[in-house]
């Protein structure tokens, strides 16, 4: 991990229309499943990100590769603006930065035999050809660990683990710089997500490689990844070190998550105190005014009402947290008379 940032978020929204009525069908409101989100990833760097289902994990992944139209605030890759890119040029960004899927049942063609879906970016990207083709095949089946003897083979002939093994040999095919990791492990037996999560591992340091990892799985995120995000309502809400954000929380959200985890030592597990979480989280269309996490809060008070807390530097170096009880800084969220944010 180095200094150098290879992904940055200014300001990121991804808002869908929702509930239009009668035949126009006009939009009744915003969705809002990214909402402002200031991100950095530095390159070489693994970043985990977490979050509740429905928080908005995907729609930022996909709006950072341009997988998804973003509409508002900007994406930059290499110190490029690439919020607007198309073309050759939106072209050359999908070899740079890729996705490897959730499902790999799903996400690979069952026609196509190996060969033909780990060449299919090779082809796209005009990057070799003929037997050239055939040996960078079978150099990418041994970096993920599958027998290049295997090429001819198709999907349904594999298990889930290889078939993700498949699908992460595609996404490297381009030699991406970054890669969006969104649930690869979830549709995995446990046994297998175990050893998913180590190839990964090691092709990241391997080859250098950017890694967003989007998991419910919070256990494995503080495994693999170098810095852990947290995701509320389509902000997000506390960025670290993992091991701080994970042994060490300062957001109440990031609390009750990592409480809910389970702790792998019988004294520790039976003082674990759970925080538990009321109500469900609020729509993404009806995104609660100040703090979006105060309808859920144990700790809510007064400035959490209507000023919405920004990320602050607090607890270890690097980390982050946006909640009131480190102070209030953040914007009035409906600009109410008379509160004031200190700076
Ligand atoms: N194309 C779309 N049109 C309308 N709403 C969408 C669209 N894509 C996602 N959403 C909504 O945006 C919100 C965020 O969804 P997203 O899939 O990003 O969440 P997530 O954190 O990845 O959830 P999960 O953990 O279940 O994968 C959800 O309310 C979802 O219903
Ligand atoms: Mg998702």
């Amino acid at each position: 991990m180095s200094d150098d940032v290879l992904v940055s978020a200014r300001g990121l929204e991804v808002h869908f229309p929702v509930g239009g009525r009668g035949f126009r069908k006009q939009p009744a409101g915003v969705l809002r499943a990214v909402d402002g989100v200031d991100l950095d990833i530095y390159r070489g760097e693994t970043l985990g990100l977490v979050g509740e289902s429905g928080c908005g994990k995907s729609t930022l992944g996909n709006a950072l590769l341009r997988l998804v139209p973003s509409t508002g605030g900007s994406i930059t890759f290499g110190g490029t603006d690439i919020t607007g890119l198309d073309g050759r040029k939106l072209k050359e960004l999908r070899r740079r930065a890729g996705m490897v899927f959730q499902d790999p049942f799903a996400s690979l063609d069952p026609r196509r035999t190996v060969a033909q879906t780990v060449s299919e970016p090779l082809e796209v990207h005009g990057l070799r050809k003929g037997r050239d083709k055939a040996a960078r095949v079978g150099e990418l089946l041994e970096l993920v660990g599958l027998d290049p003897a295997v090429a001819g083979r198709y999907p349904h002939e594999f298990s889930g683990g290889q078939r993700q093994r498949v699908g992460i040999a595609r996404a490297l095919a381009g030699e991406p710089d970054f890669l969006v990791c969104d649930e690869a492990i979830a549709s995995l037996d446990i046994s297998v997500q175990a050893q998913v999560l180590n190839l990964l591992r090691r092709l990241q340091r391997q080859l250098g490689l950017t890694l967003l990892f989007v998991s419910h799985d919070l256990s494995a995120v503080r495994y693999i990844a170098d810095r852990i995000a947290v995701m509320y309502l389509g902000r997000i809400v506390e960025i670290g070190p993992a091991a701080a954000v994970g042994s060490d929380p300062q957001m109440p959200y990031t609390q009750a998550l990592l409480s809910a985890v389970p702790v792998p030592h019988p004294a520790l597990e039976r003082e674990r105190k759970r925080i538990v979480l009321t109500g469900d989280v609020p729509s993404p269309a009806a995104v609660p005014s100040g703090c979006r996490f105060r309808t859920r809060c144990p700790y809510v008070f007064e400035p959490c009402d209507d000023v919405d807390p920004a990320l602050q530097p607090v607890g270890a170096p690097g980390q982050q947290a946006a909640c009131h009880l480190h102070g209030v800084v953040g914007t009035p969220a409906t600009a109410p008379e008379g509160i004031t944010a200190t700076p």
